[in-house]
């Protein structure tokens, strides 16, 4: 299969220096792109700003903001079979951004935002036979919030993490995750790597995509 796999968090320029953004930093995203690769599948990974190596065999791609990041997203779509949204999309960007520095004195002290794209429902009517798998990053049980995702966003499976655990999440190398699937099943995994949570993800997609 050839699969586009997003991950990072996206940036929000207010101007050249300031931005606004989240804690992602790409690992969850880039596991997920080491065990495809590694499991013999194509890998185009779409990544916001991170400082991490690229996988053997992955094709990257840079992004910055939540619209780089759809328009990466569109132009690799058609030739993918599976689709991963792992990347933290900033729901809000400067509704201004300034082509200089903003002084601090002639800053307002409030940040007026627009809304972003979302990525999975503008792209949802191109889903054709793809498998779609998206994550959730919620505080608290992640069940009900991960479900309502799925369903929303048109999902094969939804990949739901509780970020308010210091082991689960953002920054760290393992996760504690529960896969929703849209026959209404899930499996709650106990805490794993990043790259053994990325294993079940894929295996899951591959089984996916042999039904299909
Ligand atoms: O990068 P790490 O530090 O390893 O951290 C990993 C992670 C916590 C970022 C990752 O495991 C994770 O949970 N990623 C999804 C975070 C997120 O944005 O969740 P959400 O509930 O806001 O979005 C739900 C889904 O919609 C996601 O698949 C997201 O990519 C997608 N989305 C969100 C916003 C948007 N504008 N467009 C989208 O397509």
């Amino acid at each position: 299969m050839h699969f586009l796999i997003t991950a990072g968090p996206t940036r929000e320029h207010i101007d050249p220096v300031r931005f606004i953004s989240n804690r992602s930093t790409g690992k969850m995203g880039f596991a997920m792109a080491q065990v495809a690769a590694a499991r013999g599948h194509a890998v185009t990974l779409v990544a916001g700003p991170v400082a991490l190596a690229t996988p053997a065999g992955v094709t990257r791609v840079d992004v910055v903001s939540a619209r780089d990041m759809l328009a990466a997203v569109e132009a690799h779509l058609p030739a993918c079979e599976a689709l991963v949204m792992c990347a933290a999309v900033a729901d809000w960007r400067p509704a201004q951004v300034s082509a200089v520095k903003l002084k601090k004195r002639s800053m307002s002290p409030v940040l007026e935002l627009e809304a972003n794209p979302d990525i999975l429902a503008a792209i949802r009517d191109r889903k054709g036979g793809r498998i779609f798998a998206g994550f959730a990053a919620e505080t608290g049980d992640p069940r009900a919030e991960g479900r309502r995702k799925l369903v929303e966003k048109g999902l094969d499976l939804l990949v739901a993490n509780d970020v308010s655990q210091p082991d689960a999440g953002f920054a760290v190398d393992t996760n504690r995750v529960i896969l929703l699937t849209g026959d209404g099943r899930e499996q709650s995994l106990p805490l794993l790597s990043k790259l053994q949570v990325a294993e079940q993800i894929v295996a899951w997609m591959e089984q996916a995509a042999r039904r299909t």
